[in-house]
């Protein structure tokens, strides 16, 4: 197993943990920010939540952030729209990317989902280029499944 899998090892552990012993969504979406940025030392770690036909800021750690991004657009809305999880390299080469900060230069999205409906996204921002791969996008998506079967 690779450090950065044990890393998210133990880190799923403690998320579950944390969203076995409360009931309220918003305060898990909270907790798990603070988990995942105090992990991994992120640049931004958030909750974007679906109003309408926008996504609103939800719960995050880090810099402060646009709070509204219409569907589609950025990497957000297009994971929205898409209902998939999105890994950028570099975010100058996405067209149509949303800099919050320029001190953002790679990025994953994952969609949250309550029964198979997108209900918000998952956005994790690094400070360097390539830093997300498949095991982010392995654990991350297993970390919002976790937060997913809280709902049902
Ligand atoms: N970069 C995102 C916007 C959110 S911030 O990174 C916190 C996007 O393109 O959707």
């Amino acid at each position: 197993m690779s450090p950065k899998e044990k890393k998210y090892t133990l880190l799923y552990k403690e998320i579950k943990s944390l969203v076995s012993s409360e009931t309220n969504f918003i305060a898990n979406l909270a907790n798990v920010c603070a988990a995942i940025k105090t992990k991994f030392n992120f640049f931004w770690v958030g909750f974007y939540l679906v109003e309408r036909n926008e996504l609103i800021l939800g719960p995050f750690q880090g810099t402060i952030a646009c709070t509204r991004i219409k569907k589609g657009k950025g990497v957000c809305g297009t994971a929205w729209e898409k209902n998939k999880s999105i890994i950028v390299d570099d975010v100058d080469k996405f067209e149509g990317h949303i800099a919050c900060s320029s001190l953002s230069k790679s990025e994953i999205v994952i969609p949250l989902r309550n029964k198979e409906k997108v209900i918000g996204v998952l956005d994790v921002d690094h400070d360097k280029y390539r830093f997300f791969d498949s095991t982010d996008k392995k654990y991350l998506k297993k970390i919002i499944n976790k937060l997913e079967k809280t709902l049902d």
